[in-house]
């Protein structure tokens, strides 16, 4: 795992889009493990400028979301498809086609999620797999004690999920219970994972998935099983980091990093 400490969250925000079109551009035909919530529209602002400015190609793109809530249609804006064809699909050239997210209304769920599976293996697996966390330490919706080796089904949301996640449909009482999502398998088999937390709420749950035991209570904790995840965060979300001026030291000194400093 590596750390990258920006000084805020635009600057982490701007950083993960930075990766992905540098992505985008050495491989056309990429295939993006992509993430919903407040912390990624930051991101996808930025990946739409870089279309609109410096003509970033999503045209031959594979997307594939972590998640769906259960029950949604498409055109309810908590859903996730809406949300991100609000915030990214339809600002850049990417084909609708091309753009994969859990069918949260299959009349099979079951039957949705191994679909979901195979279509990802079909195409290869993800190459580049973009995170969020949220307060209870998941990515994608796989809430405490999931499976390490859990692959894409049905979750029922915790009462943390539940209350972070509230604001958005205007209450509690209103978030769905279940969502599909992808397992902590699928999401570390991967090429490359990249995780993005910003401000205060998030610095105890990233101090515990970077530097504390791997355990299935926090989900993100089993990315430091992955050969290649860079966790990106801003001052505050990294604000709990033990090991702060080493993380710091290898991104002033790493090679690799050199074209983002
Ligand atoms: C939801 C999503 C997660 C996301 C989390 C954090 O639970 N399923 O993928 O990481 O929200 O959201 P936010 O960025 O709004 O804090």
């Amino acid at each position: 795992m590596e750390v990258i400490i920006q000084p805020d969250r635009e600057a982490a925000a701007l950083l993960v889009a930075r990766i992905i079109a540098h992505e985008l551009r050495a491989n056309p035909h990429l295939v993006l493990g992509l993430a919903t919530g407040r912390t990624m529209e930051r991101v996808y602002r930025h990946l739409a400028h870089m279309h609109k400015t410096e003509g970033l190609d999503f045209s031959l793109c594979k997307t594939f979301n972590l998640d769906e809530y259960v029950g949604l249609p498409p055109t309810d804006p908590n859903s996730y498809r809406f949300y991100m064809n609000h915030h990214l699909f339809s600002h850049v050239n990417i084909d609708p086609r091309n753009t994969h997210l859990p069918n949260g209304q299959a009349p099979d769920l079951d039957e949705e999620c191994r679909r979901y599976e195979a279509l990802i293996q079909r195409f290869g697996g993800i190459d580049l797999q973009l995170l969020g966390i949220g307060r209870a330490g998941h990515i994608g919706f796989n809430e405490p004690l999931s499976a390490l080796r859990s692959r894409t089904r049905v979750k029922a949301l915790t009462p943390t999920t539940i209350k972070q996640n509230a604001p958005l449909f205007g209450g509690e009482d209103k978030v769905p219970r279940r969502a599909i999502t992808m397992g902590v398998g699928t999401i570390i088999e991967a090429r490359r994972c990249i995780l993005l937390a910003t401000g205060q709420s998030k610095a105890e749950v990233v101090a515990q998935a970077v530097e504390g035991p791997i355990t299935s209570m926090v989900t993100a904790s089993a990315l430091q099983l992955h050969p290649r995840c860079t966790v990106i965060v801003d001052e505050e979300a990294g604000a709990l980091l033990r090991e702060k001026d080493y993380y710091r030291w290898i991104f002033e000194n790493e090679p690799e990093w050199e074209i983002y400093r």
